[in-house]
């Protein structure tokens, strides 16, 4: 007799990856041809008829669309931050949430670190000055960046992706780490509350996940506690820092400069104020976007649903 194939929707219209472990795996994948991000209306169609969904980080899988019947087992977000699901709903109707963490640690920090370097040396304005002609040639005072070497690095969510980024700096600047977390970690690094971690970092990098307690955490209080000539880098989730606040502060003077990967909303509106200041360098959330990274995440995601078929059990379920 025929097995019946178990069917696999991925919130997007492609998914190029792991194309072998699909083989002969009695999997089928179905795509949504619509435009991006999918509605709520498609993910509960989607929860009610197939199996399993490959989601994205951006797919709104609220409280609202679990209250279908649902005939999905397991969702498989690709991406380790999973902040558009609501944990708890999916749990109530017994499906398995998993991420693609470890896979993306490196792409990430290394962005952070990216971000980090960039504003120091301030390469995207000087950069501007050489394809606008304002740069008249060498000058010994001019075009100074700032030095990362032996300053204080402070991480906020010392995590995979935080401690990827604190042997970064360790090892190319011999930064002094410091950071906050709930837990404290067998690291050789010094944990410290946030207030305190605030006022004593030059750098300070946020790689917390997105969460009741997260939101916001970088309200005006916060933000007005860091040194004035800080660095301040996000490639978590924009919603960590409280923007308007940023805004306000950058307009004042403060900072050295800002680097997000990440912002609320994505994309930033046509004309976000945001965009007006040289010392803020933003990136179109690339945190994992490498070839490789992508590729590992996409498998990632695979390997959990076929775990799930064979032993009914996943390799990274979210633990609630
Ligand atoms: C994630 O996986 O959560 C990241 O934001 C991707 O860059």
């Amino acid at each position: 007799m025929k097995k019946i194939q178990k069917k696999v929707f991925i919130t997007r219209s492609s998914f190029p990856y792991g194309q072998e472990l699909i083989k002969n795996s009695g999997l089928e994948l179905v795509f949504h041809h619509g435009p991006a991000p999918i509605t709520t209306e498609e993910i509960k169609e989607a929860l009610k008829n197939f199996d399993y969904i490959i989601s994205m980080l951006t797919d709104p899988f609220n409280k609202e669309v679990f209250e279908v019947k649902t005939k999905t087992r397991l969702i498989a977000q690709f991406a380790v931050g999973y902040n558009n699901i609501d944990l708890v709903a999916a749990k109530a109707q017994n499906i398995v949430v998993t991420n693609t963490p470890n896979v993306l640690s490196f792409s990430s920090a290394e962005t952070a670190f990216m971000l980090m370097q960039a504003i120091s040396r301030k390469l995207i304005p000087l950069e501007k000055t050489v394809k606008n002609n304002t740069f008249k040639g060498f000058d010994p005072y001019l075009n100074l960046g700032k030095d990362l070497r032996h300053k204080t690095l402070g991480i906020i969510g010392l995590g995979r992706i935080g401690q990827q980024l604190a042997s970064f700096a360790k090892a190319f600047y011999d930064m002094k780490i410091v950071y906050y977390s709930r837990t404290s970690k067998d690291l050789p690094y010094t944990r410290l509350d946030l207030e305190e971690l605030l006022k004593v970092s030059d750098v300070v990098s946020i790689h917390t996940d997105l969460n009741h307690s997260s939101k916001n955490l970088l309200n005006l209080e916060a933000l007005s506690m860091m040194k004035d000539d800080a660095i301040l880098i996000n490639t978590s989730r924009g919603e960590v820092i409280d923007q308007a606040a940023l805004l306000s502060l950058l307009l004042k003077g403060k900072f050295y400069g800002v680097g997000l990967d990440v912002t609320t909303p994505e994309p930033l509106e046509k004309d976000h104020p945001l965009k007006g200041f040289d010392r803020v360098l933003i990136t179109p959330h690339i945190g994992s976007s490498t070839d490789q990274t992508r590729s590992d995440m996409g498998e990632l995601c695979l390997l959990n649903i076929l775990e799930f078929e064979k032993n009914n059990r996943a390799l990274t379920a979210i633990r609630i």
